[in-house]
């Protein structure tokens, strides 16, 4: 931000930042101009100027909330179940959540003191990077990965380092991982199922990486909102290992899972010491998450537990027609196995993703997200997401066939 003076109102203080100029005297951090608008949002919102364009652009379940878990969100109303909770959420949510995740991934956490509700994995994400991270530490991520953690972590004195997983099928080689430890390294994040690639690990995968992470003094953040849209084989959690609890945080949500993006409720589970001091954090920028959606989210947790598997049916069929027809079209694509979106190169027009995307919006009618949103490492992809109707995908699949003729 630079202050400098209004050439029509002879104003002295007058700061710029990227989005526009501002008539004040008080500067603001910086590092708030740097953060910029999500690119996925900032590329989709560019879609209301093409109202006839097939959007495969937002990454959410385009189905309804469960019936059930609606009505348990509105019978907390109707009870003037409305306050305040304990801090870290309702004693009988964080035993669901225990519970759940006993069940599904053998994961073993003390609903008293190794559980918070979050308000979205997005807070727990941030809660966390604010404990953690001191100037200059960095934090290594597998690359591409979901835009939301680079602002974050360098708005919070952090800096990333890429782990290349492009020619590794976008799976992390735990041999370049320990390649990639230094004194600096902070914290080592993943996301799998990932967000951009559908990607997900391999037991043996995740055995290498928690093998070599088992010997080094760096924090695992390791963000599974997506693992319940698991399609191939049974997830495994860095939960799952009983070494690395110590320094793992590991945050989930039911945003993807329950179709609740609206509701805003995370988890963040870790070890007790270490989420004592995230509790100070949350206690302040949240006091805890909203009352009606923790009740919401107990019923999602215990009586709609298969909601997913619903969910994944048609995630499945989407994914399978969808990779069929980018395959027809002779673009090189990987079959995904998890979460809902698709990254196919498109390497070989000779345009970067963000010209390709652009004008496939513009003159294909289809909004897509250029795969460099997800770091440079995502340049040359595209993002699709498949959350959408049959009808949406097919026509968005036509027009870019269309399309990709007229290149
Ligand atoms: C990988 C990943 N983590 C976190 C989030 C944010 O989740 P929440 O809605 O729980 O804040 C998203 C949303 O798209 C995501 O893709």
């Amino acid at each position: 931000m630079y202050i400098i003076e209004c050439i029509e109102c002879n104003i002295k203080n007058l700061n710029r930042t990227k989005e526009g100029l501002f008539h004040m005297s008080l500067s603001m951090n910086p590092r708030v101009d740097e953060l910029g608008l999500p690119g996925i949002r900032k590329f989709a919102s560019q879609l209301v100027n093409y109202p006839d364009a097939i959007n495969l652009t937002i990454g959410q379940p385009d189905f309804p909330t469960p019936e059930a878990v609606k009505k348990a969100g509105i019978r907390s109303i109707e009870n003037n179940l409305t306050t305040y909770s304990a801090n870290a959420g309702l004693i009988e949510l964080r035993k669901a959540v225990a519970a759940f995740f006993e069940e599904k991934y053998n994961c073993h956490y003390n609903p008293v003191d190794e559980i918070i509700i979050t308000n979205g994995a997005s807070q727990a994400i941030d809660s966390v990077f604010r404990v953690i991270l001191e100037p200059g530490d960095e934090v290594i991520l597998p690359a591409p990965i979901y835009a939301g953690y680079e602002p974050v972590i360098t708005y919070h004195g952090g800096k990333c380092v890429y782990l290349d997983t492009t020619d590794t099928d976008f799976q992390p080689s735990a041999e370049r991982l320990a390649t990639l430890i230094t004194p600096k390294t902070k914290a080592v994040l993943f996301n799998f199922p990932s967000n951009p690639t559908g990607a997900t690990i391999s037991h043996e995968q995740m055995d290498a990486l928690a093998n070599v992470l088992k010997d080094q003094d760096v924090y695992i953040i390791s963000d599974e909102i997506y693992s319940e849209n698991t399609f191939d084989g049974e997830h495994r959690s860095f939960g799952y290992y009983p070494e690395l609890k110590d320094r793992l945080f590991f945050i989930h949500g039911l945003s993807k899972s329950h179709s609740m993006t609206g509701w805003r409720i995370g988890f963040l589970m870790s070890d007790a010491k270490l989420l004592a001091e995230v509790t100070k954090v949350h206690s302040f920028n949240a006091i805890c998450a909203a009352l009606p959606s923790q009740y919401a989210a107990i019923e999602a947790l215990t009586n709609c537990k298969d909601t997913p598997q619903e969910m994944n049916k048609s995630y499945i069929r989407r994914r399978n027609y969808v990779y069929d027809r980018l395959t027809k079209m002779g673009l090189d694509v990987k079959l995904p196995t998890g979460a809902f979106y698709i990254f196919p190169s498109i390497k070989k027009f000779g345009l970067t993703s963000e010209e390709f995307a652009l004008r496939l919006m513009k003159e294909g009618g289809v909004g897509v997200i250029p795969g460099s949103v997800f770091t440079p490492y995502g340049e040359g992809y595209l993002r699709i997401t498949y959350a959408y109707s049959d009808e949406e995908l097919k026509e968005g699949m036509d027009r870019l066939e269309a399309f990709i003729k007229t290149l």
